[in-house]
């Protein structure tokens, strides 16, 4: 299992560090104090073009070779970031086309990482030659096991750009989509305020403009921008698997916060690579949530380094951050605990943001393994350290598992962009927010979850949720209904089906392709302000245990051959069905037409659980998170505590502490933010 650091080695010459006759003598201190906290592993390299190429066509990679040296000696692999995130200023001068220019027109000029258009050719041209460059210089060194493509893609508001050489692609992009501008006219629906084009250059960027442009017009724009990125990341990934076949390629990624497709990215590199800042968020679930997304992205064909299936955290905040309004220190046991709730979820190596805090820059009081002091006697070291022991402790049991999940929620980038348009039936409706009640709801029973998009194969899922699939394709529309006539059950919600892919509304009825799979057709929305509220009547055995509000949105809905299990209580479509269930070949179609309080989902989740077979992991307390990492040999599980106070937990067999080797039954108190990593032991598997 890998344990790291983020380095920057290019911060720590003299005369930030070392002397003048030894200018580079803090990196061989660096590499004693790796070792002692249990570092394996460091990332580098990826803001360092500057350095490596002062100027046009004058390469230096000797001194990260020095560095990769003396890692070496110290038994540290490296993975190296490809330095496109931040493009030197030389570049951006002679080129001033490759900057990036805002939806008002404006250049975002150079001087800070990120300013360039991934759409210029100009860019793409020169990158290719600084890659090909490090790969030639860097690639068969020994240490090298992986390349970290470019850095945080799409951060700093950069996932799309108006300049010329984005409106030319822009306008390519859509001519190899719909072929002749009357298709586009008719897809996009541009009679719409009489916007029709007769050529494909009239097609305007979405930029600020009085109104609304037309969502499936900005729709496209997402896509291709969208496009723009993974195909950026591709030519990148293509040029190293030709020149470094051995070396897996990932890039890390934000919890899918960036508008770019991140499934469509996870399937160009080899594995996944996330950035947490699990620390900074008390809300274990909702943290749980990203991270549980982020290791869905990419489920086969995963190639790591050391060839485990799952993910890498490649920036753990080692402790405060600097973008924050107040970047509070982070509590001392709490950065251990979120650690493994990542590994808890998958990962199968940790790289913690950062080494050292550098002595200059904007993140110079970013929290750091080290601070500035750099004694190893400081708290963060410490911890850091402990967990190094471990990992190192933990690794041989954890090599080959994996987190298996029974159930899945859907989600697709479409549909997100679709519905971060403005104009929408109620603004204060938030998908995340949605997936969120339902996520919560599975997690604080301990049920693992992956997430997948409508036309991925669901056949390995005992339950789906789809909250508010509001755009869904034909293609994903047929998916979700062979995944129920083949047995599985499906959980939609309102707001699903109201538009296909050109985000056009169906002629069929609500949801659309999809009225015959729940039997039903929804007639009507109606919207509720926030603070308003109608109310569910049950039927049947549906077991609730409050009064589970109507909020926001109620749909009102013509049953065909469903089951109602709910109703509205009141409006002028009280009595009318909130809740249905229908049966469809082997499987079940449940729609529910509302949105409601978190109880709702809890006890709906209890509901399902005994209707789909589902097992919670363990019985634990509330507040104790619990997750399994699985193979065919052995069962690891781990439980977090994740109060600030002990939590007395029961075992009614004995169970085996991998970390310390006891074993126990009976009442265990787990201590505040206290972590147990299980199995059950030998004579009771027996
Ligand atoms: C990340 C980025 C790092 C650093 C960090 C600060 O998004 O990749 O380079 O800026 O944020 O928290």
């Amino acid at each position: 299992m890998y344990f790291g650091v983020d380095y920057y080695p290019e911060q720590w010459v003299y005369p930030y560090g070392g002397t003048r006759e030894h200018p580079e003598a803090v990196w061989e201190r660096d590499v004693e104090l790796m070792q002692t906290a249990g570092i394996n592993v460091v990332r580098m390299g990826e803001f360092t073009w500057g350095l490596c190429e002062p100027e046009e066509g004058k390469y230096d990679f000797a001194w990260l070779k020095r560095v990769m040296d003396l890692l070496g000696k110290g038994g540290i692999k490296v993975v190296l970031g490809t330095p496109t995130a931040a493009p030197p200023l030389w570049l951006a001068q002679k080129h001033p086309e490759i900057l990036p220019v805002d939806e008002r027109g404006l250049v975002k000029h150079e001087g800070t990482r990120r300013a360039v258009c991934l759409a210029s050719d100009k860019f793409w041209e020169y990158s290719k030659r600084i890659v090909e460059n490090m790969a030639k210089a860097l690639g068969q060194h020994p240490q090298l096991i992986a390349w970290q493509i470019d850095n945080g893609l799409g951060g700093n508001f950069t996932e799309a750009s108006f300049n010329e050489d984005a409106r030319r692609e822009w306008h390519l992009w859509l001519e190899a989509k719909y072929e002749t501008v009357e298709r586009l006219n008719e897809r996009v629906g541009l009679r719409h305020w009489g916007q029709v084009v007769t050529s494909w250059k009239q097609v305007p960027m979405p930029m600020a403009a009085p109104a609304v442009h037309n969502p499936a017009l900005v729709l496209d724009w997402c896509r291709f921008c969208s496009g723009m990125i993974v195909g950026f990341v591709k030519m990148q990934a293509d040029l190293l698997h030709q020149l470094t076949p051995q070396c897996p390629v990932t890039t890390n990624l934000r919890p899918l916060v960036h508008r770019f497709d991140h499934f469509d990215l996870a399937e160009v590199i080899d594995f996944v690579s996330i950035e947490s800042r699990a620390a900074l968020r008390p809300k274990s679930a909702e943290l749980a949530c990203e991270i549980d997304m982020l290791r869905s992205l990419k489920k086969s064909g995963i190639r790591t380094p050391d060839g485990d299936q799952g993910f890498w955290v490649m920036e753990q905040k080692a402790g405060n951050v600097t973008w924050q309004d107040v970047n509070s220190l982070v509590r001392p046991g709490v950065l251990r605990m979120f650690t493994y709730q990542l590994v808890s979820r998958g990962a199968t190596a940790i790289v913690f943001f950062r080494w050292r805090q550098p002595r200059f820059g904007s993140e110079k009081f970013h929290g750091a393994v080290l601070p500035h002091n750099a004694r190893p006697t400081g708290r963060v070291f410490k911890e850091v350290a402990l967990l190094g022991e471990e990992m190192k402790l933990l690794a041989p049991a954890l090599k080959g598992t994996r987190v298996q999940a029974e159930v899945c929620i859907l989600y697709s980038h479409d549909n997100d962009w679709a519905l971060q348009q403005p104009m929408q039936p109620n603004k204060h409706f938030n998908l995340r927010e949605h997936i969120q009640l339902f996520y919560n709801a599975l997690h604080d029973r301990n049920i693992a979850v992956d997430f997948a998009r409508p036309a991925e194969d669901l056949s390995r899922y005992k339950l789906v949720f789809a909250p508010s699939l509001h755009l869904l394709s034909g293609g994903e529309a047929d998916r979700l209904k062979l995944y129920v006539q083949n047995g599985g059950t499906l959980v939609a919600t309102f707001n699903t089906g109201l538009v296909d892919e050109h985000s056009m509304a169906p002629a069929t009825g609500y949801p659309h392709d999809l009225t015959d799979l729940f039997g039903l057709e929804v007639l009507e929305f109606d919207m509720l302000p926030p603070g308003e509220e109608n109310h569910l009547t049950f039927k049947g055995n549906f077991p609730a245990s409050h009064m589970h509000p109507a909020r926001l949105w109620c749909d009102i809905i013509e049953p065909k051959d469903c089951q109602i299990l709910a109703t509205f209580a009141k409006d002028f479509y009280a009595n009318r069905p909130a809740m249905t269930l229908h049966t469809f070949g082997l499987g079940k179609a449940i729609y529910i037409g509302t949105l409601s309080h978190q109880y709702f989902y809890n006890d709906l989740v209890l509901w399902l659980r005994q209707m789909c077979n589902l097992h919670p992991l363990l019985k634990v307390p509330d507040n104790v998170e619990v997750s399994l990492r699985e193979n065919e040999q052995e069962k690891v599980f781990f439980l977090l505590n994740h109060q600030n106070s002990p939590v007395r937990v029961q075992f009614y067999k004995p169970m085996h502490d991998f970390l310390t080797g006891n074993t126990f039954s009976g009442n265990y108190d787990l201590p505040p933010h206290g972590v147990l990593v299980l199995d059950e032991h030998p004579e009771a598997k027996t």
